[in-house]
């Protein structure tokens, strides 16, 4: 099941967070995306297992933060919540944009996946557990493309 995340689901969200990330968002953070931003959680078997916090900013979106519980990555459940938080945006936005770790595999093969491509690099733009810094790569969804493929069916 996805659905709207609740202030209920914080502390959840925040213990995945701490497992998959090595700077994590706090608590508080979560708490004020939970009224200020686009937030959604996954369920499996009743338990949150994965959320995704997007921003819509006029008429775009930012992608801020998205994860799967370890234990049920790679298992399909991070595309359906990608998709299912995009296709909910109330803004329609033109464009969706995110920033990612150049290292972070997985999670770009699951950006291409969702109709995402690579247009910038930010260098330097992350921190690292080891104090040096990692470059981000910025990525963009064209939602216009979606039309155009509508009406090439
Ligand atoms: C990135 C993340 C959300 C993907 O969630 P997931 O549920 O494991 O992904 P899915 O099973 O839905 O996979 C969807 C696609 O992502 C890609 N992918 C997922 N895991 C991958 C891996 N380990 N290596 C390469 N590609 C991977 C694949 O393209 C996959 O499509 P396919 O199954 O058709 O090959 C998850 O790995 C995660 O939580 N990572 C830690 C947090 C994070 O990095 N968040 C994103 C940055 S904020």
């Amino acid at each position: 099941m996805i659905r709207k995340m609740q202030m209920s689901d914080v502390q959840r969200v925040a213990e995945i967070e701490r497992l998959v990330q090595t700077h994590p968002w706090t608590s508080k953070q979560f708490e004020e995306s939970v009224s200020s931003y686009q937030s959604t959680v996954i369920e499996y078997q009743s338990q949150v297992v994965g959320f995704c916090i997007l921003q819509p900013v006029l008429d775009e979106a930012n992608l801020l933060l998205m994860a799967i519980d370890p234990k049920m990555q790679g298992q399909g459940l991070g595309y359906k919540l990608l998709e299912y938080s995009i296709e909910q945006l109330k803004n329609n936005p033109v464009q969706i944009f995110l920033e990612v770790r150049e290292s972070n595999l997985a999670a770009i093969a699951l950006y291409e996946k969702s109709g995402f491509h690579q247009i910038d690099v930010r260098r330097n733009y992350y921190p690292k557990a080891d104090g040096s810094k990692e470059n981000a790569i910025i990525m963009v969804k064209s939602c216009s493309d979606d039309f155009a493929q509508l009406f090439k069916m």
